[in-house]
């Protein structure tokens, strides 16, 4: 099951990645050229949040199951202070980020402040996510794939 959830876990990232991607090039584009908000814009937005949220669920699991937890005195080691604080505490901050950006964006009836209430949040969600994935090509992601199973 462990390994299930690690490869739905590396799967899930590009759905998150991607969408978040999307939608912080859409409610740029949208913001510039006064664009109404669309069906579809609420529908990336939508993905995005469902996403994280999945990932959050899985992470966690995979957090406990694999014992990180229990880890806290081995800050030394850079593998598991990424795992056990770094890409936690990252992906907690950009969760919230997108969480907030969503709801506050549905409270607001103009169009133009839809796309602006999703920009910032989104787009400092995606920097954070970009530096918090273990990139197989990071030592913290030495023997991690691009995809799972490949
Ligand atoms: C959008 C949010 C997230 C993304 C994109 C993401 C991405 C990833 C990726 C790509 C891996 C490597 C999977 C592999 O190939 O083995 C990973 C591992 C992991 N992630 Fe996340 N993650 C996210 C959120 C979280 C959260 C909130 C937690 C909560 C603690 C978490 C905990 C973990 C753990 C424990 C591992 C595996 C370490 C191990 O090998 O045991 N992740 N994550």
């Amino acid at each position: 099951m462990e390994t299930g959830l690690l490869h739905l876990h590396s799967f899930i990232r590009w759905i998150a990645l991607i969408s978040l991607i999307v939608m912080v090039v859409r409610s740029y584009s949208g913001m510039s050229q006064g664009r109404v908000f669309s069906k579809a814009d609420n529908m990336w937005s939508l993905l995005t949040v469902i996403s994280f949220h999945l990932q959050l669920l899985i992470g966690f699991s995979i957090y406990f199951i694999n014992g990180w937890h229990t880890q806290m005195g081995n800050m030394g080691n850079s593998v598991i202070r990424f795992f056990a604080i770094e890409h936690m505490f990252g992906m907690l901050v950009a969760i919230a980020l997108v969480t907030v950006g969503r709801s506050r964006a549905k409270k607001s009836n103009a169009d133009g402040r839809k796309f602006k209430r999703h920009l910032w949040p989104y787009a400092i969600a995606l920097l954070i996510v970009l530096i918090t994935i273990p990139w197989p090509f990071l030592e913290v992601g030495a023997g991690k794939s691009w995809f799972p199973g490949l």
